[in-house]
Order: C-alpha cells, then structure tokens, then sequence
C-alpha cells in the first residue's frame, strides 16, 4: 500500500524519463536494422525490458548502460532475427504494445513464435492485429480460442494489403506496417483519425519508403516492401503521457510552479495540452527542441480549471491521459464530458469502470457511459482506499488525486507504475521537499 496525503505546492524542476512507445520502436527497428542502433534517453521501464527481452531471445545483441537510459543494438538486418530449432517462446509481460507491434514482425519469420503476456494483456483483445495480417497471409492462431494472446504465429510469405482499420490504434497500424516491409506489394492501412506516428518517423528515418496522408475516408499510412533498414542513432524524448502527471498536479495543488523538462511534443501525442488548456490550465512552453521528434520544457503554475468536452479526433492523441484528465475534471468547476473514448475499456484495466471507482471513492460525481464519462467536478475530494488493478496509469493518476484530498489515499499495487515510470514515486516526494 503506497500512502498519499495533501501536498504541499510543487517547485522546482522535474525531468521526465524517456517515452515508452518511442523506445520501444528504437530496439524493435534497431533490431532489424543493419548496423548499430545507438539509442540515448531509453525508457528503462518494465514494459520496453519486455521488449529487449524478446529481441535478445531472437539473438539481438542489445546492451544497457547500468542506468539503463543508454542502449545499443547490434541490428542483424530484416532477415537477421532467428530462433532455436525454428520455434521460439516470447514472454511480453504487462505491454501491450510489445505483443501488438512485434506480431506485425514474427507473423513473416521462417519459424513458429508463441506469444504470451502477463494476465492483463492475455485479456486485450488481438483480433484487430490478427484479421489484417491474416488477409497479408498470416498464419496467426488464439490458443485459447477468445482472440487474445497466448498467440501462435506460423512465419509464412506475405502479401500487401489495404486494410481500414475501425479504430484509430497506433498498436494496429505499427503491426501492419511491419508486416508490410516484408510483404510481395505495398500496404496501406486506413484510420479513421491520425493515431500517434511514431512508426512512421522513426522507420522513415530508417530508409523504409512509407508516408502518411489524410484522404476524404480517414489517415492513410503507406509502405512499400523492403530490403534493408539503416541504423542510426536516436534520441528518445521524454514521455508526455509520464509529464501529464505533473502537469495536473502542478495545475491542481495550489501555489505551484514547476518547470517540467524534457516533454516530447509530437501533435500525435499532445491532446493532452489541448484539452488542459481548455479547462483554463497555464502551461507554456519555454525552450522547444526537435531531434526527430519535438520536445520541450514545460512551465506549469496552478490554475483554477473549468470543465470542457474531450472527444473525436483529439481522442487517440489523449488516450492515456484520460484518466490523468478525469482527476483534473473532478477538481474543476462545471461539467467535463469525455466520449467517443471506448478504447479505454481494452487497456490495461477497464479504464471507464477503474476510473469511475476509484474517483466515486473519492468523492466525486461521475457517470459512466459506453465510450467514456461525464463528470460534475467542484466536490471536494477525500482519501479513500484505490484499487489500482495494476495498471500503471491509475496508480500515477489516483496519486495526483491524493495530493489534493482531504484525509489519506492509499494506492494498492502502486509498485505498478514502473511499468511507464520506474521513479514517479521517488520523484513525486522530492518535488515536495
Ligand atoms: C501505443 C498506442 C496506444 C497507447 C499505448 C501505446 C503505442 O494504444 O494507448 O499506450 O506505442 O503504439 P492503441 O494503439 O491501442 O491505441
């Protein structure tokens, strides 16, 4: 049980660890890269471990630096990634995006992989990945018969393919376009708004031939077949989904000020300073930089927020940080609708319901609903006991919720959060000091 009280004004500096989905795009692409792929402010978290884990086991030499934040992989080239006896077992514990994405890149391998997570991501749904690989040939099975992971994946030839996916996953279109450098023709995957691009960069910047354009009928993301990617050196900025803790809690526990360093930018990303600037939030950037991805610092003074309407397109570039913005709108006066959110129900715990739990146990006034919530805000909060179902997110969210309750919060499970952010706790305290 972590315990939370009141907090004290926020002050001073804090740098934000490096993003998760961009480390694990570095070693995933490194890995089929010719060359050395040195990569600087890794994310040294649970989840991208899962990631080297599973290269390393394919014979990718990948080395950390003993703070983890520096790593090098010795890239084997798209055909290099191998396994003993043509059968390989893959273990991608608590990430999601480790088993979505690296499905794109083992559905072509010359041998059999079976893939399995920990018992949450055993739960999300897989079907979005394996309908489009199987109409590119893929031979991908549910062993358990419910279309999710433990996942056998048969290497087998693919074909390109046109496919529009029903929703707007950057987990989907990475597997996709993946599969789509191995595949005998191009690959266009459809989405009804732009999910985070990520992929696209980072491959492009890796010699792959792929755009990205948005037509009458959604974001098309095109690849064409590829013979050899490039190595290159990457520089990971921090994580906007880590920042997004600080930015609420500096925006809610009066009298703060705090300069949050080292948040990637990417428009795919930032809906986040969108819809908190929406609710009266005084964010300003103070020195903005760009090494292949945007990034800059962040200084945050307390506001008084308002409620707002967080929906459509906006939603896929926030997606992580609703619940971070449901503890912002529970705090703020007036009414805070989210919809057009039913991703939510498939992450690491139902975040519509999880939410929904922990902030009524707060205190506050919230409505579920299909694809998000309503919530009343101006209640005051008080601590209660959060069940955090291990999902990294709602620790770090319901602990910016006990900074500014009456009483104690107590987080079960709150160890979770090095999923995304190995120190939060730590540096959550020396902001207070
Ligand atoms: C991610 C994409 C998003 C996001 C997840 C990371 C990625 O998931 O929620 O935390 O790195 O591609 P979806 O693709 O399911 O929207």
């Amino acid at each position: 049980m972590y315990s939370i009280h009141k907090a004290s004004p926020l002050r001073g500096e804090v740098t934000i660890p490096g993003d998760k989905s961009i480390s694990h795009r570095s070693v995933m692409f490194g890995a089929l890269a010719r060359g050395t792929t040195r990569i600087s402010g890794f994310l040294n978290g649970q989840d991208c471990l899962s990631t080297v884990d599973c290269f390393r086991r394919m014979g990718i030499r990948i080395d950390l630096s003993p703070d983890g934040h520096s790593v090098t992989v010795a890239g084997k080239g798209m055909r290099g990634l191998t396994a003993p006896d043509g059968r390989i077992r893959l273990y991608t514990g608590n990430s999601g995006t480790t088993t979505r994405i690296i499905s794109g890149i083992l559905a072509p391998q010359p041998f059999t992989s079976i893939l399995s997570g920990d018992s949450s991501v055993n739960r999300r749904p897989m079907g979005r990945i394996i309908s489009p690989l199987g109409r590119m040939g893929a031979d991908i099975r549910s062993l358990s018969d419910n279309g999710c992971a433990p996942l056998e994946i048969n290497g087998r030839p693919l074909h390109g393919t046109v496919w529009r996916s029903p929703v707007a996953s950057a987990q989907v279109k990475s597997a996709v376009l993946c599969a789509g450098l191995y595949a005998d023709s191009p690959t266009v995957l459809i989405e009804p708004s732009l999910s985070r691009d990520h992929t696209e960069r980072m491959l492009a910047s890796f010699g792959a031939d792929i755009t990205s354009e948005q037509k009458e009928d959604g974001w098309h993301a095109s690849v064409k077949p590829c013979e050899e990617l490039y190595a290159r050196d990457i520089t990971v900025p921090g994580d906007i989904s880590s920042a997004a803790y600080f930015i609420a809690a500096a925006s809610l526990v009066p009298g703060s000020e705090l300069l949050i360093r080292n948040t990637g930018t990417n428009p795919t990303r930032a809906g986040i300073l969108q819809a908190a600037r929406a609710m009266g939030a005084d964010i300003r950037p103070v020195s903005e930089t760009m090494q292949g991805e945007p990034a800059a610092d962040l200084l945050v003074r307390t506001a008084s927020l308002k409620g707002t309407v967080i929906e459509g397109s906006l939603i896929p570039a926030l997606i992580d940080e609703l619940p971070v913005l449901a503890v912002m709108a529970a705090a703020a006066e007036g009414e805070t609708v989210i919809r057009d959110a039913a991703e939510l129900k498939v992450k690491e715990s139902d975040r519509i319901a999880t939410v929904t739990e922990g902030l009524r146990a707060m205190g506050a006034d919230i409505t579920p609903t299909d694809d998000g919530m309503i919530i009343r805000g101006g209640r005051p909060l008080h601590g209660a006991l959060i069940h955090t179902y291990g999902d990294h997110r709602l620790a770090m969210s319901f602990a910016v919720a006990g900074m500014i309750a009456e009483g104690e919060t107590l987080l079960d499970n709150a160890e979770c959060a090095a999923v995304s952010y190995p120190a939060f706790f730590t540096d959550l305290q020396r902001l207070q000091m």
